[in-house]
């Protein structure tokens, strides 16, 4: 069986350390054991809590650029924007009627984005786990990289993808694997240690772009919170104490050294000391990420062909899936050539 890595970011705005180190460094890792890769940007996705679609066309060039600052090999993966393949609302809408809506009220995604106002929330917002069953199970994706608050979704894709085939009575689809990076890897906001460094997040002193020039990341990590305490001898020391945690971490993901090698080194030290260490390292780490993202943001044909090839390869398998689905449903036969 072929193996294939699945996996999205939605263009809604500026790309930090987070999605870098938390997400796509474990793409492209994950990558070298498997198959295909297809890494789409989703467009669609976004529009479910824009407030107007005027910045979209850009925040998707972004999330492409940066996939490709951060590592991912156009060549040898597939970046497309979701849009592009038509096959992911089409898919939905099978799905959108097989699916119980008592499962989509499960959704905490929902209830936290919807907050008290969910007679004003959006259809899309609520269907969206539904979207994202169908950009999974489009390409039959065995592999899915996700942060732990997309397991429910991911999960939710199983549950679509056995109804479906219960439905028509033929295993048209196979189960995909979410798969979760180590609690260490997810890097957390830089004013609150206990939640994840996040785009939404009203305070752009809590997270790094990967756009930021030096002298703001600078200020960024001198700014970030810490507690009073020294750094301690090993990891078990840092139990409870979310900030610290998190700026040993990030210099762990950039300076590629294990947390307690870190804390055997600076032991008893005050965390000014390591957030100059940190800084420099992180200065360096960032300098051709950003360096080539900018190069790229430049370089609209380079983009455009990145972003072509990845249409064409995602567009030949939706066909492959939807000519199954639409026989296993029994829709009329289209006419020839269409
Ligand atoms: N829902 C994901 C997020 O907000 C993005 C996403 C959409 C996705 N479709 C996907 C992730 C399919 C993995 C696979 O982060």
């Amino acid at each position: 069986m072929t193996t294939r890595i699945l996996s999205g970011v939605r263009p809604t705005g500026n790309i930090h350390l987070g999605n870098y180190l938390g997400a796509i460094q474990n793409w492209v890792s994950m990558s070298h054991n498997i198959d295909e890769h297809l890494f789409c940007i989703v467009d669609q996705h976004a529009l479910t809590t824009a407030e107007d679609a005027s910045d979209l066309y850009n925040h998707t060039r972004l999330i492409a650029a940066a996939y490709v600052a951060c590592g991912i090999d156009p060549d040898k993966s597939y970046i497309f924007a979701q849009s592009h393949v038509p096959g992911h609302t089409e898919l939905a809408w099978y799905f959108n009627c097989i699916t119980p809506l008592g499962w989509l009220n499960r959704m905490t995604q929902f209830k936290d984005k919807a907050g008290k106002n969910k007679e004003h929330a959006n259809l899309g917002l609520y269907a969206y786990p539904v979207l994202m069953a169908a950009d999974i199970l489009l390409y039959k994706a065995t592999h899915v990289p996700v942060g732990e608050d997309q397991k429910q979704h991911v999960e939710l894709a199983r549950d679509i993808a056995h109804a479906f085939n219960n439905f028509v009575k033929c295993d048209v689809f196979t189960l995909p694997e979410p798969v979760i990076p180590e609690q260490n890897a997810r890097i957390m906001s830089l004013r609150d240690g206990t939640k994840k460094m996040s785009k939404s997040d009203i305070s752009d002193y809590s997270r790094i772009h990967l756009l930021d020039d030096e002298d703001t990341l600078a200020i960024k990590i001198r700014k970030a919170k810490t507690d009073m305490d020294p750094i301690p001898d090993s990891k078990e020391g840092l139990v409870d104490r979310p900030e610290a945690k998190n700026l040993i971490g990030i210099y762990a993901a950039v300076s590629n050294q294990t947390v307690d090698a870190i804390c055997t080194t600076f032991e008893g030290q005050t965390f000014s000391a390591l957030k100059a260490t940190l800084t420099d390292a992180l200065i360096e780490h960032l300098r051709p990420i950003r360096e080539k993202l900018t190069l790229l943001l430049d370089d609209k044909s380079e983009l455009d062909r990145i972003l072509a090839r990845g249409a064409d390869r995602a567009n030949e398998l939706a066909a492959i899936s939807l000519n199954e689905v639409r026989s296993s449903l029994n829709l009329y036969p289209r006419p020839k050539g269409q």
